[in-house]
This record gives structure tokens, C-alpha cells and sequence, in this order.
């Protein structure tokens, strides 16, 4: 009998797991409310979807280059000088199959199996799933209300003299998944500057840019030409399903993740670039989603501590609220399952971004509809009396 490997054994995605057992229950007819997964609950913009359709009647959808095609490189470098001032080379941007291939690539293009890598936690679980399943050390740096919920070059620092390791690389999100923290000019500038001076890779995850609704946002890129920036079409342009995301590469960088986005992957989709390139130019219609998200952080944000749910960290910027449950349970995943069977609001265990102490938490994703938020969070009132 052939075995598994053990790299196939990182933890579930929870929240995908709950997403599932959500699903079913809406198939047997549960009125389901979903704040499990992060995700929006419009449809991709109408330009992208015409673009798709107009592709669909031509017929032909093939491979591109492994990189992407040059039109939407060069609509995402005019992104970057008309939202952010910067002049950045197409040659510079390779397109991925969403930004988790964006991580793979990175990942295997910067390190080999054994180096360091530091990511927060609580954290996205699926950086500590990939590099664990690519065999890295995972340096696992805790951010709270003393460190402004983010990576500070002291705490590297301090996870590397009590882990007796060098990172080789520093993985950050901002606006961050769960914790909400917006990463400030200076703080990121602090970051890249230590990981510059320290050789070490610094990859800025900043798929929820366009979500910060407190704070400045700042890309990587506009502080420094080595920061491996990772961004995405799922979030902001409500493109979750069709998979696309971009990187933009020190140019050094660009032909090892080539080779092994060509073998990898061959290419990204091609009809998901031919929408993404169409959703670049549709900010008018997702700034509208983007207020009603806003209203939706501002009515959690009041509504919550009201009901017993503090608030754990900043919600400053993408689209959750990070909870402590402790008030009633120590259990956080027993008490989404329940919340689940008994009234139909699925949220996450936050355990997922927090091995250590997620028992205490939950996360709850505010990208539904206002109508959506209300009515799970007034369920929660009544269930939690
Ligand atoms: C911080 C962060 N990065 C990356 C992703 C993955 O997104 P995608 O592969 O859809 O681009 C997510 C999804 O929730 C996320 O929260």
C-alpha cells in the first residue's frame, strides 16, 4: 500500500470546511447566513462579465504566457501610476492563478526547503499551509495591541533569537486577514528597510488594497524595488471564483518564478484575464459595494460589544471583524458549529489564523449584503441571551 506524505498534513482550512457544511445546509433548505468565508457577496463588475461574455461568442479560450497576457500587464502598470504614482514595468508583473499561486510561486522561487520564513499570528492559515507543505520553517510572530497588531522589525528580531534561526523571508498582509490591521507609511517602510539591511525576502500581501477604511494604504512598492508585492482580483474586484491575481517582482525575480509558473500552472486562465483586465477600469461600481462594506464595519463595530462580542483587533481595513468569544466559551470551535446547527450563521473558528490561542476568537467576514449582516448578527443576540 503506497503512503501520504507528510507535507500533506497541515491543518484544514477551517473556514473552508465550515463553508462546505454551509453549503450543504442550504441545499437541504436552511435559511444560511453565511460570515464564514472572506468573500463578496456581489457579482465580478459588469465590465468584467461583458468582456467575458464578448470572449465567450469568439469561442477560443487557450493558454497565454505563463506570465500573463501583455494587456493586462499593462492595464495593472496603469493601475500602479494612476492609484499610486509609480511608474513600474510590465515586464515586472506576472499574472497568477489567484494570489494563492502567487504564493507558491514566491515561495519556491525564493526559498528552499528548511529556510525561515516569519508570518503574524494570528494569520491567513493558508501561508502557514503552503510553506509547511513545502517543507519551510514556519516562524510564527505573535501581533497584538503592543505591536499594533503588525510585524515590527523588534519582534523579528526577538522571534529569530528565541526560535535560534535567520529568516530568509517575511511574509505580511495589509489591510490583514483576520486582525484587520492597516500597516501605516512608516511601519512598512520600518519593515522593509530591516529586511533590506537583513537579506531577507520581503513579500507584502496586499489583496485587500482598496478595502482600508482607516489609516493610509501603502504598497510595498512605493517604499522599495525589492519587496515582492502579491495582490489579486479576488477581493476589492469580487472576482473570488475566477481565480486571478498579479505579482510584481524585483526584476531579478521575474524569470526563476517564470519557469516555474510555466511548468506550474502552463498559464493563468485566459478568460479571467480578459475580464480582469475590463474590472480594472470599473472602480465606480465597486466603490459602491466598498461603502456598503463600510457601513457594514460601522454597524458591527457598534452593534457587536453590545452583544457580548468584543472587538480583538483594529478592523481598519479588509472586510472582518476578529471577536473574542470568551465571555461564553473557550471554545471557539465548538460554539461556530453550534452557531451553525442551531441558527444558521456560519462564521470561523479562530483557530484557523491562531493555533495558539484561537480557541478564544472568531472571525467574521462583513463583505455579505447590509441586509445579510443585520440579520445574522440580530440572530447571534437572541441565540447568545
Ligand atoms: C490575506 C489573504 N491572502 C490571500 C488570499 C487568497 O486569495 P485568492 O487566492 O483568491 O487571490 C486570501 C483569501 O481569503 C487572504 O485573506
Amino acid at each position: 500500500m503506497f503512503s501520504i506524505s507528510r507535507r500533506s498534513e497541515v491543518e484544514p482550512f477551517h473556514a473552508m470546511d465550515v463553508l462546505a457544511e454551509a453549503t450543504r445546509r442550504r441545499a437541504s433548505g436552511h435559511p444560511v447566513i453565511s460570515m464564514a468565508v472572506g468573500q463578496p457577496s456581489h457579482p465580478a463588475p459588469q465590465a468584467a462579465l461583458d468582456a467575458a461574455r464578448a470572449a465567450l461568442v469568439k469561442g477560443r479560450i487557450g493558454y497565454t504566457d505563463a506570465l500573463g497576457t501583455a494587456r493586462l500587464k499593462q492595464a495593472l502598470a496603469a493601475h500602479y501610476r494612476d492609484r499610486h504614482g509609480l511608474d513600474i514595468d510590465p515586464l515586472r508583473i506576472a499574472v497568477t492563478t489567484g494570489s494563492s499561486a502567487g504564493f507558491n510561486l514566491a515561495f519556491l522561487s525564493l526559498f528552499d526547503a528548511g529556510d525561515a520564513v516569519a508570518i503574524a499570528r494570528p494569520g491567513y492559515p493558508a501561508y502557514r499551509n503552503i510553506l509547511g507543505a513545502l517543507g519551510l520553517k514556519i516562524i510564527e510572530v505573535p501581533v497584538t495591541a503592543e505591536t499594533h497588531f503588525t510585524l515590527t522589525p523588534e519582534s523579528l528580531e526577538a522571534a529569530q533569537r528565541e526560535g535560534g534561526v535567520r529568516l530568509k523571508g517575511v511574509l505580511l498582509a495589509s489591510p490583514a486577514n483576520p486582525t484587520g490591521t492597516v500597516t501605516g507609511r512608516e511601519a512598512l517602510k520600518a519593515l522593509a528597510d530591516y529586511c533590506a539591511a537583513n537579506s531577507i525576502a520581503f513579500i507584502s500581501d496586499e489583496i485587500y488594497h482598496g478595502l482600508t477604511f482607516a489609516g493610509e494604504e501603502t504598497s510595498a512598492l512605493e517604499l522599495t524595488g525589492e519587496a515582492i508585492v502579491i495582490n489579486s482580483f479576488s477581493k476589492y474586484y469580487c472576482m473570488t471564483g475566477w481565480r486571478i491575481g498579479w505579482m510584481v517582482l524585483p526584476e531579478r525575480l521575474v524569470r526563476p518564478i517564470e519557469r516555474v509558473a510555466q511548468s506550474l500552472y502552463i498559464s493563468p486562465p485566459e478568460l479571467s484575464q480578459i475580464a480582469a483586465t475590463a474590472a480594472l477600469n470599473a472602480t465606480v461600481e465597486l466603490d459602491v459595494y466598498r461603502a456598503s462594506y463600510a457601513r457594514n464595519r460601522d454597524f458591527l463595530i457598534r452593534r457587536l460589544p453590545e452583544i457580548g462580542l468584543s472587538i480583538a483587533s483594529p478592523m481598519d481595513g479588509a472586510f472582518y471583524a476578529y471577536v473574542d468569544v470568551t465571555r461564553f466559551t473557550n471554545d471557539s470551535m465548538a460554539l461556530a458549529k453550534r452557531m451553525l446547527a442551531e441558527i444558521d450563521v456560519a462564521a470561523t473558528p479562530g483557530f484557523d489564523f491562531d493555533p495558539m490561542e484561537g480557541n478564544r476568537t472568531m472571525r467574521m467576514s462583513y463583505a455579505g449584503s447590509e441586509a445579510e449582516i443585520a440579520e445574522a448578527v440580530e440572530r447571534i443576540a437572541v441565540w447568545l441571551k
